[in-house]
């Protein structure tokens, strides 16, 4: 279906730079989709605060998806986590340790399959729905030649595999419905900034390269394409 005849509700989880692009981008060409933007950052009125570590925030998030009037037909999981200020990324394994682990999965892994079990019980059967998250090339267990980001690494690998398993039943409860694991490409954000200096320029997308590739992606898939993990520029990625 052409994105601009798109209607019904868009959730847009996760309010960094790729999150905020595609939901300008969809505010844009797609006018009956209600676009919204659910996150701890949020700069316009109409966002749903959810901290994606807080069972009690996930509550709030469902209660506010119960009052929509039109039906719920896209969330794009757009959150992520690989450092903050006191975590890094492990080069070796003498880095590794518990609790950068736990933070990586928790955000990386448990929280797709948390939003999923959130917004289930508003799909629709009768109408096209799609789930598509970000996960990471990084993730994927046979293209690992490079070592390093454990953590990272397998707590994308951990959602990839949460959301082929959430794919396998969706297409029985609903037919309509895809689930899409995505790679948006190496792209200038907050998230890959540290990591950039080896990157060449024409291979370090802009947010609004990313969001295009993907939004084309989401609009192309069909039930049967249910599970894939899918690099920005359509390729399938290996498990
Ligand atoms: N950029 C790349 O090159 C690249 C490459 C491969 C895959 N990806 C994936 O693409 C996705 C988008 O990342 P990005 O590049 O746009 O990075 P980003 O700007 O850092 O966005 C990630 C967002 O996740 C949100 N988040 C983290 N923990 C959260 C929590 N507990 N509750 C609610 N929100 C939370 C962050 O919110 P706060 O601002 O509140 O912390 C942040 O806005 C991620 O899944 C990333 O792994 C990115």
């Amino acid at each position: 279906m052409l994105i601009r005849d798109w209607e019904g509700v868009a959730l847009i989880i996760g309010a960094g730079d790729i999150g905020k692009s595609i939901s300008d981008y969809l505010l844009n060409v797609s006018p009956n989709l209600d676009v919204i933007v659910c996150g701890r950052n949020l700069s316009k009125n109409n966002g749903i605060y959810l901290d994606l570590e807080d069972d009690h925030s996930f509550d709030s998030f469902e209660k506010e998806i119960a009052l929509f009037q039109k039906p719920l037909r896209l969330v794009i999981n757009t959150s992520g986590f690989l450092h903050s200020s006191s975590v890094k990324p492990e080069k070796r394994l003498s880095h590794i340790n518990r609790s950068n682990i736990i933070k990586n999965f928790s955000i990386n892994s448990i929280a797709p399959i948390l939003i999923a079990k959130s917004i289930e019980k508003f799909i629709r059967p009768e109408l096209p729905f799609s789930f598509a998250s970000l996960s990471a090339r990084v993730g994927s267990i046979g293209d690992n030649r490079l070592g390093g980001w454990y953590s990272y690494r397998a707590s994308k690998a951990a959602q990839n595999q949460f959301l082929k398993t959430l794919s396998i039943e969706w297409s029985r409860k609903f037919p309509f419905s895809i689930v899409s694991i995505l790679h948006p490409g190496t792209c200038d954000t907050k998230l890959s900034k540290p990591f950039q200096s080896g990157v060449p320029k024409q291979k370090l997308f802009t947010p609004s390269q990313s969001t295009e590739y993907l939004i084309n992606i989401i609009s192309e898939q069909k039930p049967s394409d249910s599970g894939k993990f899918l690099a920005w520029d359509r390729c399938i990625i290996p498990w």
